[in-house]
């Protein structure tokens, strides 16, 4: 694995790449490293279905927020190295702030509709952030396919919207959620949390096992009526503190009546514990 630090010389090594072996197809990872068993999923899909893969860690200052944690966020790179090579990986990308926004940027990338509500809503311009970057990666990059965990639902439909609106030569390929054994969602932010909160975080996955088996039972029963159910689940965890819980279609994200009349919805959930935001979401066909 070649551990690369500044863009031009990982476009070099690319177009070498690219020369020497015709047809190459190029996989893309891109994550904000403290890799975790989600992450290595994602570099499984790309090892499976690629000749090449590039993984790039970035903790992207754009996407936080004031008071949000950017300077906390975990970084291990060492680790992240081994887990990286361990599963695969051709390249590991790892700008510099520098590197990346030398001057600040004066253009920015920003998707319509689906980031109104859920994290768009109570994160203003977290997606902006996320768009800018990852068109900076691909366009850097250049690969044929770019993975992303369905962990972050909406970051996946906000980044397909921007591949069609603007025409990016990239297939996004969305992965399942990896959980743990209780079923939390794996994140990097989960380090956060406190013994007794990792503990009761286990609601999330039960409040959308809930929603599940309730939607399933009733397809009458309306986005509203579920919601309710939801919240009441979460609230049963002292320690929980609801951002948001929502029920939309998707990925248009639009909000929807009767669950019968609505296809393929997302219910998705954002609850603090103490200071950590842990995010879920599972969709319902
Ligand atoms: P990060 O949070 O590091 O996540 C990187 C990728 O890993 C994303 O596609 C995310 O959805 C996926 N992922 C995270 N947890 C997962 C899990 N439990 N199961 C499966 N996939 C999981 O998302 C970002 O970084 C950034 O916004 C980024 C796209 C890199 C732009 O800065």
């Amino acid at each position: 694995m070649k551990v690369i630090r500044s863009i031009a010389e990982l476009r070099n090594a690319l177009k070498e790449e690219r020369a020497a072996r015709p047809g190459l197809a190029v996989g893309f990872v891109p994550t904000m490293g403290y890799l975790h068993e989600g992450h290595a999923s994602l570099l499984k899909a790309a090892r499976q279905s690629c000749d090449t893969v590039v993984l790039s860690i970035f903790v992207n200052p754009l996407q936080f927020g004031p008071g949000e944690d950017y300077e906390t966020y975990p970084r291990d790179e060492q680790r992240d190295l081994a887990v990286a090579e361990a599963e695969g990986a051709d390249y590991a990308f790892l700008p510099s702030v520098a590197e990346m926004y030398p001057s600040p940027t004066k253009t920015k990338v920003t998707v319509g509709q689906v980031t109104e509500r859920l994290c768009g809503a109570s994160r203003p311009g977290h997606f902006d952030g996320v768009a800018t970057v990852v068109t900076k990666l691909l366009n850097i990059v250049q690969p044929d396919r770019a993975f992303f965990g369905m962990k972050d639902a909406q970051q996946v439909a906000v980044i397909q919207q921007m591949t069609l609106d603007l025409n990016l030569p990239v297939e996004i390929v969305p992965c399942p959620t990896l959980r743990e054994a209780d079923g939390l969602a794996r994140s990097s932010r989960n380090v956060y949390l406190s013994e007794e909160e990792r503990k009761q975080a286990v609601v999330l996955y039960e409040a959308l096992s809930l929603a599940r088996s309730l939607a399933e039972a009733d397809r009458q029963m309306t986005a509203e009526e579920l919601k309710r159910h939801i919240e009441a689940k979460i609230s049963s965890a002292p320690l929980a503190r609801i951002d948001y819980a929502e029920v939309l279609a998707y990925p248009s994200l639009e909000p929807v009546g009767k669950l019968a009349e609505a296809g393929r919805v997302i219910v998705a959930l954002a609850v603090k514990f103490g200071r950590t935001r842990l995010i879920d979401n599972m969709i319902l066909e």
